[in-house]
């Protein structure tokens, strides 16, 4: 039996890593990091199931469903900046958090500062590339282990 469920969501677009503006987003695929995120999580005795969506609503449905999941990480993409509804469903199942960016939102456009989620969240891991998914499992697993949040 693992020790802790830990879901991974990702956002719009976020199928595209590899190709997707790799200047900002570099060249590892999502299955690239979701192969290394299993390999380590394995280590650590958790489990971590992954889902990504282009659709809103799918992903709020995936957050409905994850009563028995500890943690959460998220990179919500672009709804990062237009969600209220991905805030909701988070504040709905009352699981804690932590929201990660590859690139740093805040020395993008202006529109990129502005998230409806990081104020409600355990944290945030942005602008450090793909290694913010890894220290973000890290972080879940450590917190979950200190029953802190
Ligand atoms: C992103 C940043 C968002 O502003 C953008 O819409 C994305 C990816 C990131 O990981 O850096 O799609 O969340």
């Amino acid at each position: 039996m693992s020790q802790f469920n830990i879901l991974l969501l990702n956002g719009p677009n976020l199928n595209l890593l590899g190709t997707r503006e790799s200047l900002i987003y570099g060249t590892t695929t999502l299955n690239e990091i979701i192969y290394k995120l299993s390999q380590r999580s394995k280590q650590i005795n958790t489990n971590i199931i992954h889902f990504q969506s282009n659709a809103e609503h799918m992903l709020v449905e995936k957050i409905h469903e994850s009563k028995n999941m500890d943690y959460i990480i998220i990179n919500p993409a672009a709804f990062t900046h237009t969600s209220i509804a991905l805030r909701d469903a988070l504040l709905a199942v009352n699981i804690p958090f932590i929201e990660v960016h590859i690139s740093n939102i805040y020395s993008r456009e202006n529109f990129r500062s502005h998230s409806w989620l990081s104020d409600i969240s355990s944290g945030i891991i942005s602008g450090f590339g793909i290694d913010g998914y890894y220290w973000a499992l890290e972080t879940a697993v450590n917190r979950l282990k200190n029953n802190s949040k």
